[in-house]
């Protein structure tokens, strides 16, 4: 069995130039292909709201519900490192509340790391974490937990000032222990940058070329998710159609007494 992807070889993957794949997953079946397929991280993301809940926002998803998704999917995962992504308000309130709660994705649901959202206002509940030996991920630009106060979910990082706070935030990040830190939906230019100034890998979505890795959700990349299809998502496949056909397919085989035939029989 290959060895399971650890913080140490995703930082020596940046070294060596290798490109970091990570997808989203939140249940079994999904997380046992992308396993076996080879991604580096399976990210359990808080985007589950969205994507498996129907909720409008990331900003409902509670620990019980994440810790029940990410449970699930580090079951198949015997190789990808798996990430879980601490909801709203889970870690905002105190670095102690915040440690607690993320010692219960390693500890209730085996996972190997976690990830939230912010920069330098977030760096003592980092601090916590990494002092008892939890892995984070950090997340910066397009914060969607924060999606009322940047007023939707628009590019971040364009005006000088806001990239200058960006890199600030990202290096503080790093120096606070973070192992790597998504990147979402900001201009390549400055991504290209943050990525040449820290030592730990980058996570681009809607970031551009130039990270150390890339993420996307796995339903947007598969056709799935019809809502609304971000400008930075490449849809490899067409799933929702192919459903269709098929569920379409065994109405009319089940109400015409197709199915179930001779071989389906006991
Ligand atoms: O919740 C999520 O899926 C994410 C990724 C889009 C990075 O945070």
């Amino acid at each position: 069995m290959n060895k399971r992807v650890t913080v140490n070889k995703l930082v020596e993957m940046k070294q060596n130039g290798d490109k970091i794949t990570m997808l989203t997953a939140y249940d079994y079946i999904t997380s046992g292909l992308l396993d076996e397929l080879g991604i580096d991280i399976i990210l359990v993301g808080d985007s589950l709201g969205m994507v498996v809940l129907g909720y409008e926002t990331t900003l409902p998803v509670t620990m019980e519900e994440m810790l029940h998704h990410t449970r699930a999917v580090a079951r198949a995962a015997k190789r990808s490192m798996v990430v879980g992504d601490m909801p709203f308000m889970s870690y905002q309130i105190s670095p102690e509340e915040a440690l607690y709660n993320a010692g219960r994705f390693l500890k209730e649901a085996d996972a190997q790391a976690i990830k939230l959202e912010g920069g330098e206002e977030i760096c003592p509940m980092v601090s916590k974490m990494v002092e008892v030996g939890i892995p984070v991920m950090g997340h910066l630009g397009v914060t969607p937990q924060s999606v009322h106060q940047m007023g939707g979910y628009g590019v971040q990082g364009r005006e000088e000032e806001a990239a200058k706070k960006m890199i600030s935030d990202a290096k503080a990040l790093e120096k606070t222990g973070a192992f790597s830190i998504v990147l979402e939906k900001i201009p390549s230019a400055l991504a290209k940058k943050i990525t040449k100034t820290i030592g730990i890998p980058t996570i681009g979505i809607g970031a551009g070329p130039h990270c150390d890795g890339q993420v996307l959700v796995t339903q947007d990349l598969l056709g799935m998710f019809e809502k609304f299809v971000p400008k930075f998502v490449k849809q490899y496949a067409k799933l929702s159609d192919d459903i269709r056909s098929a569920i379409s397919s065994y109405i009319k085989e089940v109400k015409s007494g197709e199915f179930p035939g001779e071989e389906h029989s006991f």
